[in-house]
């Protein structure tokens, strides 16, 4: 037995243990044994020092060419199994392009949220664009400037919150800010910015949070939402108020809602009026939410006081306008028959996720 008829052995026992590899890691194990460092063809390689001079030559010729075969064998018995394996798995694994999407859990707008979209969407098509004011506010945006001095009584309608005089609270002796920082208590004060940043005729929407210090139940929190209105033009009346305040009962509550007009009271507003929508719970028949009297007040209005006008800026005798304040919070829930107002702020799910559609 030769070297020559070795390596043809080699070749010859190589092919048939590519033939029987059953995947990829068997061929590699093959190629080890084969050609590795201590491979079988390598060790006949060594060999060589042993044969003739004359035969050494021819020898190594054809040990490159059965490196080449094993070479090529190998890698040919890889792909037929890498394509046989593809082929079973396309044929197993099948990926049904037809079948429904796995749903993406995507949030949705807080209901209060719905609400006030919509009233910016209903006021839109009055005319009205939205400008936005500060949540920290001056003493003397949130009551000097609307006309409700510092000694006023109305002052007890608004528990303020205050910031605290910087360093004040580190001495243990906690006080109001000096230069009058508070968190505004109400949207009120952006009438006066609005006034003194715009030009007449204005029609703007002040959507926005307010501020107070209440004991928080089931109908007040200490932090909630108000959206006002201010008009202020050279002809405007009680009865342009009136009617805007209809028509957008109407589109909010639906065609047959009922509405009135009640005498009310505010500082930055002569005269006052409440404005009441008849009670979406018992239709108007008195039930427990509306006190049994049939109505429910959503907001108060007015025509805006001349001493308003003229700290922002207006000439009562050329202007007037009016105002009005509504509180989204308890729209929402006469709205939706939500009974609790600190569900809004409770960041629970369970319950925001019940008004999915914005409605
Ligand atoms: N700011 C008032 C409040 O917080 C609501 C209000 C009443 C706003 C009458 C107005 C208005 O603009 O004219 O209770």
């Amino acid at each position: 037995m030769t070297i020559f008829d070795d390596l043809d052995h080699i070749v010859a026992e190589a092919r048939n243990a590519l033939a029987a590899a059953v995947d990829a890691d068997a061929v590699d194990r093959l190629r080890h044994e084969l050609l590795g460092r201590s491979g079988r063809l390598t060790a006949l390689m060594h060999q060589l020092g042993s044969v003739p001079a004359g035969e050494r030559p021819a020898l190594g010729q054809r040990a490159n060419e059965v490196r080449r075969e094993l070479e090529v064998a190998l890698a040919d018995r890889l792909t037929e199994l890498q394509s046989s394996d593809l082929e079973r798995r396309l044929a197993t694994e099948t990926v049904d392009m037809s079948g429904p999407g796995r749903p993406v859990p995507i949030g949705h707008l807080h209901p209060v949220q719905t609400l006030m979209r919509d009233l910016r969407e209903i006021f839109h098509s009055f005319g009205f664009e939205v400008f936005e004011g500060p949540e920290v506010e001056t003493e003397e945006y949130n009551f000097e400037l609307l006309n409700i001095p510092p000694d006023h009584p109305a002052r007890d309608l608004w528990d303020t919150l205050f910031v605290a005089e910087p360093g004040s609270v580190e001495a243990g002796k906690p006080e109001p800010a000096k230069d009058g920082t508070i968190l505004r208590t109400h949207t009120s004060p952006v009438q006066v910015r609005a006034m003194l940043a715009l030009d007449a005729p204005i029609r703007v929407l002040t959507p926005g949070r307010c501020f107070r210090y209440e004991a928080v139940d089931a109908s007040h929190g200490f932090e909630f939402f108000q959206v006002e209105g201010l008009v202020v033009d050279r002809d405007t009346s009680l009865a342009d108020l009136k009617g805007m305040l209809e028509e957008i009962s109407r589109a909010l509550y639906g065609e047959g809602t009922r509405t009135r007009f009640r005498p009310g009271y505010y500082p930055f507003t002569e005269p006052s009026v409440a404005f009441d929508i008849g009670c979406l719970v018992c239709g108007g028949d008195g039930c427990p939410a509306c006190g049994r009297s049939g109505w429910m007040t959503i907001l108060g209005a007015g025509m805006i006081h001349p001493i308003v006008l003229r700290n922002g800026g207006f000439d009562p005798d050329e202007f007037q306008g009016y105002a009005f304040g509504m509180g989204p919070d308890r729209m929402t829930m006469l709205r939706h028959g939500i009974g609790d107002i600190r569900l809004f702020f409770s960041a629970d799910a369970r319950f925001t996720s019940q008004f999915p559609a914005g409605r």
